[in-house]
């Protein structure tokens, strides 16, 4: 790949990260009906497959959504709706710290999810390193220490403001601060709050997240570091820090580039890495932070994506992340398991849904749909795509015609049950593939029903409400037992990821309207996010000037299964088994 492709598949099509950023959940806001429309929704959704006391139920869901803005949640919520004992009798007692991974002393009822998760998901697959235990406990300790509301924070905050610089953090309270600023959709985010998290890590830097427009952080995700907090407090003395570009002269690009690597005089360093940024700013991932950027007691990043794998090429974090992650294909597995807990509100959606619909099953698939065109209509090549996989990969199982066979008396447990769960903006998918299934019988008599717990019509939410929805049914994408993604969607990576999911993953058509994609789908390397912004040059040359194919420095660095010019990271001798 050269310089020019690159840079043309990240630009050219200038919609595709706004279309993401919209979510399956951002369209159509216009309709301003209220509820009703929704239990009208969900009755189709309902409809013929589940009894009328699910029905009674489902409007719970969304009145319960009502008065979430309330800051109070974030820190002292009680909602006590979810029992943890109601989970906990079921079944045996599960490890619900995860070997360590989690740290106790978290008040259970105002974060039932960090309780409970383990109830719902899998064992893990990759236990958390001792080593990387260790370090969560020590980047704990520094967030206590010197997160807002501490002395600390308000001399690293008075310093900011005043535009005083120092040259080196060590003298400064030994507290560094790394901002992420929230954009795009929340599979963006969340991609960028995992890595940029790590990146915390590696760095020493104390992660303050900004709470995003609407201010819905909150909203959405429990406070990961016991007894202080991670959203960056509402004044923060850099004015329109939101609107920082890569021309901002704080730019790493332009420190490196222009100022040979001196902040002598800048209040913070700005990294940019954004999906699009130049080459010069992704230098950011080769940065030896002993070097410059460890002298800037700020700085604040801006990326819409997974930054994890271009880290693994700065020979100044290798050892680190090898320690931190024997098995390289875990990073946001673990990382993400360990800091994104859903609020109350989301979890108890989750929950009902997967209570509802898919515990029973003997198997569950998820069928995650994204289509990148901006017309609300449903195209056929991507149903033809969609079971042209299934079908390929035995996800689902074939029909046969039964036209005038008398069907069978049900047997009980006779015969297989598999619950197909169905996220996406269309119902269109989901009713055709249903109706297959409802007109012809199943080759052995498996018994296939299908669920899909949102989809564009009738959405009437603002972004905090329709984004609760959204990780709502990322959770539930989790909770399955396989799952098909759709190519170039973050929202698609983060379900996959959550669940330690190797998913089969559909590849995006690049025009819709002409036949789908032939093979229609493959199965990925690893269960990791794929990095639409790595670098693409050499840490120990740094030359930014040719556009390396870095998909072949590293075993454990290769490019993605959906996009040429992504990578991921991946464990190789897992693979060779595979
Ligand atoms: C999952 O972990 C629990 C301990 O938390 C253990 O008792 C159980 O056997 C494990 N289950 C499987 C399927 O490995
Ligand atoms: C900080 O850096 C400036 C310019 O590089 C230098 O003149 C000054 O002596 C340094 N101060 C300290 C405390 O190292
Ligand atoms: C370096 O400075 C020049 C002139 O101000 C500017 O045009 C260029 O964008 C800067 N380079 C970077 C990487 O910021
Ligand atoms: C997509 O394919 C159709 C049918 O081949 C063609 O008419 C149309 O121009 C294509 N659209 C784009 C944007 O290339």
């Amino acid at each position: 790949m050269d310089a020019d492709a690159r840079s043309t598949e990240a630009t050219d099509e200038p919609s595709w990260l706004e279309i993401e950023e919209a979510s399956p959940f951002t369209a159509k806001k216009t309709d301003n009906t209220t509820a009703s429309s929704d239990v009208r929704r969900w009755s189709s959704v309902v409809n013929g497959t589940l009894v009328v006391l699910i029905m009674t139920m489902t409007p719970v869901l969304f009145f319960l959504s009502g008065g979430l803005t309330s800051p109070t949640v974030w820190i002292n919520s009680t909602i006590s709706s979810i029992g943890t004992s109601q989970t906990t009798q079921r079944g045996p007692k599960r490890d619900v710290l995860v070997g360590g991974l989690l740290v106790p002393g978290f008040d259970e009822q105002s974060c039932a999810s960090r309780y409970q998760a383990a109830y719902y998901h899998k064992n893990m697959t990759r236990p958390a390193s001792p080593y990387l235990i260790k370090r969560l406990r020590e980047q704990e300790a520094l967030q206590l220490r010197c997160g807002p509301g501490t002395e600390p924070y308000t001399r690293a905050s008075e310093r900011l403001k005043s535009g005083q610089t120092t040259n080196d953090t060590d003298d400064v309270d030994g507290c560094s601060y790394l901002v992420l600023i929230s954009y795009r959709g929340l599979g963006n985010r969340m991609l960028a709050m995992a890595s940029v998290f790590l990146y915390a890590l590696l760095t020493n830097r104390v992660l303050l997240v900004d709470t995003g427009y609407g201010n819905t952080l909150a909203d959405l995700f429990c406070e990961p570091f016991p007894g202080t907090t991670w959203a960056l407090p509402h004044y923060f003395p850099v004015e329109n820090f939101k609107e920082l570009g890569e021309d901002a002269p704080e730019s790493y690009g332009n420190v490196f580039v222009n100022r040979s690597g001196s902040v002598t005089g800048l209040r913070f360093v700005y990294l940019h890495l954004d999906h699009a940024a130049s080459p010069a700013n992704r230098l950011v991932y080769c940065d030896d932070h002993r070097e410059f950027l460890h002298r800037a007691q700020w700085a604040i990043i801006r990326t819409d994506q997974y930054m994890a794998p271009g880290l693994f090429f700065n020979p100044a974090y290798q050892e680190e992340l090898s320690r931190l992650f024997p098995k390289k294909d875990s990073v946001f597995y673990t990382l993400s398991r360990y800091l994104l807990h859903p609020t109350n509100d989301i979890w108890g959606m989750v929950t009902r849904y997967y209570n509802s619909y898919l515990r029973n099953a003997d198997e569950r698939l998820g069928i995650q749909i994204r289509v990148f065109d901006n017309s609300d209509k449903p195209f056929q090549q991507v149903l033809d795509q969609i079971l042209a996989c299934t079908s390929q990969e035995h996800l689902l199982p074939g029909v046969v015609s039964t036209s005038g066979v008398a069907p069978a008396l049900p047997t009980a447990g006779a015969s297989k049950s598999m619950a197909v769960l169905v996220t996406g903006l269309s119902s269109w998918y989901h009713d055709n593939i249903r109706e297959m299934y409802w007109k012809s019988a199943t080759i052995d008599g498996e018994v296939v029903s299908l669920y899909q717990p949102s989809h564009e019509e009738h959405q009437l939410w603002f972004h905090s409400k329709h984004d609760m929805k959204a990780l709502a049914e990322i959770y539930l994408l989790s909770l399955t037992d396989k799952i098909v993604t759709s190519g170039w969607s973050t929202f698609g990576y983060v379900g996959q990821g959550i669940g330690g999911h190797t998913p089969w993953i559909l590849f995006r058509p690049m025009n819709y309207s002409e036949p789908a994609p032939d093979p229609p789908c493959t199965k990925a390397m690893s269960m990791e996010p794929c990095s639409h912004g790595a670098p693409g040059f050499e840490c120990t040359r740094k030359d930014i000037s040719t556009n390396l194919d870095t998909g072949v420095l590293l075993p454990h660095v290769r490019p993605c299964e959906d996009m040429s010019w992504g990578l991921k990271l991946t464990d190789p001798a897992i693979e060779k088994k595979v």
